[in-house]
């Protein structure tokens, strides 16, 4: 009989032979940034997360730079929208300024900017919109436009969110030729079309007003695509990949370690918060043994960084475990 129970006999033999850690560093904090002044609005389909005016980012800020875990992606919500997305690409837009303030008071905090137009859209979609049609190939000079932008502003890593084709290779020739040839691009290859971003658009304001996103984000039942995309988005230039959502594409993002070796975020993202909020609240479950145990359990399936609502939640815990 093979003794399994020898290896867990109490917490400190248990703790020896972990496989796999969580560490304040993993930890990436989404922050929704609104253009105006003195506000703080509770986002009420996200429990404990707010949008904030640039004038009281400081509270926050301190919060996340204190904690340890090592930054931000930030999301801005412009006052303005149109069907070209101006404000994604003005330089001195909301999350532009943002980043700027950001940078200059807490240079410490590693700042990564989403690049994506349904924040700025009049009509919601991730691209430009003719005949009820997402265009690609002419997106794809704006989210060019806005990567350069928010890395002009000071953003550490631009993220394209977008899922128009060929985006990698559009982001990373401007940033080149405009001597960013050391901001990396964190690209969301592996972003599926889901009702886990539900809460998200609420907060962000960018529910499509018209149709769904269902034909450029994947099709939550393919996953062989999904490692295609992944390989394209490396081809292009991608130093790093995003897999999203994260719990119920655990399967993925073990595919994707296998085949890539950069390094791998998982968004935790806002329709997995939001369900352990819930339950938590009603007292099914207790909120910070299902969180530590799904952002571990994102780990061992092969993530290097976790994107989550919970960083600043999990990284107070973190640091009661390192005291005990
Ligand atoms: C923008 C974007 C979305 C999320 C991150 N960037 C929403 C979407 O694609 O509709 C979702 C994040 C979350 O749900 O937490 N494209
Ligand atoms: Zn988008």
């Amino acid at each position: 009989m093979n003794r399994f129970r020898r290896l867990r006999v109490s917490p400190q033999m248990r703790r020896m032979v972990r496989e796999t850690k969580l560490s304040k560093s993993d930890l990436i904090y989404p922050l929704f940034v609104e253009e105006g002044q003195n506000i703080k609005t509770p986002v009420q389909s996200l429990p404990g997360i707010y949008r904030y005016s640039i004038d009281r980012l400081d509270d926050i800020l301190q919060q996340i730079s204190k904690s340890g875990i090592s930054g931000l992606i930030i999301f801005g919500i412009p006052a303005h929208k149109d069907d070209k997305a101006s404000c994604a690409y003005d330089d001195n837009g909301v999350t532009q300024n943002a980043i700027k303030y950001i940078k200059k008071n807490y240079p410490e905090l590693i700042v990564i900017a989403d690049v994506c137009l349904c924040e700025y859209t009049s009509h919601g979609h991730c691209g430009i919109v003719s005949n009820n049609k997402i265009l690609n190939d002419e997106t794809l000079p704006l989210l060019a436009k806005m990567a350069l932008s928010l890395a002009k502003a000071g953003a550490d890593i631009v993220a394209p969110s977008d899922m128009m084709d060929g985006r990698v290779k559009a982001i990373r020739k401007i940033l080149d030729e405009n001597g960013y040839i050391d901001i990396p691009i964190m690209s969301y290859s592996a972003k599926f079309s889901s009702e886990y971003y539900s809460p998200f658009r609420e907060a962000a304001e960018s529910t499509p007003k018209f149709g769904d996103r269902k034909t450029y984000q994947i099709d939550c039942a393919n996953s062989r695509e999904a490692m295609r995309e992944i390989l394209d988005d490396i081809d292009e230039g991608a130093d790093m990949i995003i897999i999203k959502p994260a719990l119920a594409y655990l399967d993925i993002l073990k595919s994707a370690r296998e085949i890539c070796n950069l390094p791998i975020a998982a968004y935790n993202v806002s329709g997995e918060y939001s369900m352990v909020k819930s339950a938590a609240k009603t007292g099914i479950i207790d909120e910070k043994r299902i969180v530590m145990e799904n952002l571990l359990c994102i780990k061992r399936a092969g993530a290097d960084i976790i994107i989550t609502y919970h960083a600043l939640d999990a990284a107070k815990w973190l640091n009661d475990e390192e005291k005990q």
